[in-house]
Order: structure tokens, then sequence, then C-alpha cells
């Protein structure tokens, strides 16, 4: 497994993606819970390096307190307690020097903003996660959590670990995983004993779809009747790709991720490069057919089952939004236009495709096709 140590080098661009994307999801996660005046609601870094790049560029565990201190007065005025659980350990080294710094970065930065010292409870952790995982399972499904485990290699993946996340109501996790070296390393049986997956599958789809490849037969292994949803991030580094598994199992933590994989990546939503060859697709293809991208596929596909019955409502057209990785708007753009058309009816100004409109306020949008 690679075992690279991120800290001796600067973070490169994919790494600044990922932390970006963590920090962005602590900064839509955590008022979700403050505005609901939780008593207590915890955040989980299990692999939290040393708090900072050689550059002094801050990574998960700092990104976390910065976003704690975004929300601080709302914190304070619901009395909501803050856990943060921070853990760094170093399988082969007798130097503990990692988990020092991770302390010491983490001490500072409560020492210089008291009022995040004061909302929060830090529990800071030098273990094995494969020690302290079940050690903390009890508080995880205890509290609304969010959940960090950006591990070296893949594998933490492994049933052992992933199917817990099925039986929680209330949290969210966030993975990182080197999925490209499953292609080259996933017949060993170092990584055999870990994850039983279908290697040759991995092999035989496209370099790019790795990632996502990899999340489809993770899903698999899940019951029929699971509520968690998995989502993918791809980040390419160099020629491997690594990326995010975003997993929950509300609809509106799935709302949350989806519309900070989109701000990432307006062209698919799902990696921080063209994995799907969809900017060439504003060219012809070799028999001078306009080639359609992943969000024209979509809209194509969401009008059809509009036109032909399968799908009657705003409720199931955000269903199918949420199957597919999009968002609402993408949606409620085709909506909009098959009015204009003439193409389908429905008593409202907009469509209401979106996780307020469905989920919290319960407003039920017909679509009526013409009588013919
Ligand atoms: C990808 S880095 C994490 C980077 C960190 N999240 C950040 O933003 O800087 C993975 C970290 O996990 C630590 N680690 C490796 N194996 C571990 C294990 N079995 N349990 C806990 N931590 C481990 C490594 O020392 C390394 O610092």
């Amino acid at each position: 497994m690679p075992a690279k140590d991120l800290h001796e080098e600067p973070f490169d661009d994919g790494t600044i993606t990922k932390l970006e994307i963590f920090e962005d999801y602590a900064q839509a996660w955590i008022p979700t819970f403050v505005m609901k005046a939780e008593p207590i609601i915890c955040i989980f870094d299990f692999f939290a390096g040393t708090g900072y790049d050689k550059n002094g560029i801050a990574g998960s565990p700092i990104r976390i307190l910065d976003k704690i201190k975004d929300h601080i007065g709302y914190i304070f005025q619901k009395r909501v307690k803050i856990r943060v659980y921070v853990n760094e350990y170093e399988p082969n080294k007798v130097s503990q020097r990692k988990h020092e710094l991770l302390v010491k970065a983490c001490n500072e930065y409560l020492e210089t903003n008291q009022d995040v010292k004061r909302a929060i409870e830090i529990l800071t952790y030098n273990e094995d996660f494969e020690t302290l995982f079940p050690k903390l399972l009890p508080e995880i499904k205890l509290y609304p959590s969010l959940v960090y485990i950006d591990q070296n290699g893949v594998r933490f993946l492994s049933d052992k670990y992933l199917l817990q996340f099925e039986k929680m109501t209330q949290t969210d996790f966030l993975y990182f995983a080197s999925s490209s070296y499953l292609r080259r390393l996933g017949h060993t049986e170092q990584f055999k004993k870990h994850l039983q997956l279908d290697i040759e599958l991995l092999k035989e789809v496209p370099y790019n779809l790795v990632h996502r490849n990899l999340i489809s037969q993770l899903t698999l292994r899940f019951s029929n009747n699971t509520k968690l949803r998995l989502y993918p991030f791809s980040i390419k580094k160099g020629t491997n790709i690594y990326g995010i598994i975003f997993g929950a199992s509300h609809p509106r933590a799935v709302e949350k991720f989806l519309s900070i994989a989109w701000k990432k990546n307006d062209v698919n939503g799902q990696s921080n490069f063209d994995m799907d060859q969809d900017i060439p697709s504003a060219q012809l293809d070799l028999f001078g057919i306009q080639k359609l991208t992943k969000i024209q596929k979509f809209k194509s596909t969401l009008r059809d089952m509009v036109l032909t019955g399968q799908i009657t409502s705003n409720f199931e057209a955000l269903d199918f939004v949420y199957a597919e990785g999009h968002i609402g708007k993408h949606a409620a753009d085709v909506l909009k236009e098959m009015k204009q058309k003439g193409e389908v009816s429905y008593i409202a100004n907009s469509p209401c495709i979106n996780y307020e409109k469905v989920y919290k306020e319960k407003q039920l949008i017909k679509f009526n096709l013409p009588k013919k």
C-alpha cells in the first residue's frame, strides 16, 4: 500500500482540492445541527496529519476548527457543544513526532482563538485507526457525527468499517481512497485480505473512471434496503487517480454534498478533471453528430422520462436527480423549458425540485402531460 508522508512536502493541487471539499462540507454540515440546537455534535478526523504542511498551509484538523469559528455566534447562542476528535498515528515509526505536531498545532490554534476553545471539547489520539474506530463507534452512533477517514491507500474501506455506516442515521462521512492503486495491486494478497472487489472489472473500465467504478462496487456490498448512498469525487494527481467517497443516509446531506461537488466542477460535478470527455463534446463526432455532455445527457433522459410518464412529480424528479448525482437546478431547467414549449404543465411558478420544497415543505408539484 502507498505510504507517502504528505507532510514532508507541500500539499499539491489535488490535496488542496480534497481539503477544500472536506472543509466545504464541514461549512455546510455544522449549521444544520447548530440551528437545530443539538446539545452535542461530533466531528472525527481519524487521519489528521500534523495540522499544517511544510509551507504552513492548513490541513484537515485546522480547517475543521476554522469552520467551527465561522459559526461561533450561533454555536454559543444555541448552546451546542462540539466534540472534535483528532487522531494521528504513524504505523511503522518509533517516533510520534507527527502526533506531537498535531497536538501542538491544535493547541496553538485554540490559544489564539479562545472563542473556539470555549465552544469545543477537543480529544486527541495517537492510535491505529484499526483500534480507535471500534472504540469511538458508540460515540459516532450516539450523536450527529461527521467522520473523515483521510487514509493513505484503500485498506480501511473494508466491510469491517464501511458497513458500520449503514447502521447509522445521523452520520455523514468522507473517505479518501487511492483508487488507481487497486488496478495495479488489487490482486495481491495484501489487498485481497482487506477488500473483496472485482479487480478485473476495475481494469476493464476506462482508467479515468476507476474511482467511480470503485464506488459502484462498494455500493453492491450494502443490503438491498439500505438508505446509505455513496457519491464519488475523483482527483487526478499526476498519473494516479484518487478520490473522495462521500456517504450519508439523509437526503439533506446528499443535497449538500452534490451542490459542493457541482460548484467544484460545473461540467461533471464529479472530478478535478474532464473524466467523461465532456469538453471535446462541444465538437461534432466523426459522423457529424453532436455528442452530448453529461448534463445534456441527464436532461435528455429526464425529459424522456417525463414525456413517457415515468416521472410525474417533483418528488420523483428529485429522486432521479440524487440517483444520478446531479443537482435540482439541472432538472428544474428541463421542466421549465418543457413548460415553455407546452410539453408539460404544472401549477406553480417553479417546478420545485430541491430538498427544501420536497423534504421540508413537502410541496408536491404534479407534472401534467397535454391530453391527446
Ligand atoms: C493522507 S494523510 C492525512 C492528511 C491530513 N488529513 C491532512 O489534512 O493533512 C494520512 C495520515 O494518516 C496517518 N496514518 C497512517 N496509517 C494510520 C493508521 N493505521 N491509523 C491512523 N493514522 C494513520 C499518516 O501518518 C498520515 O499522517
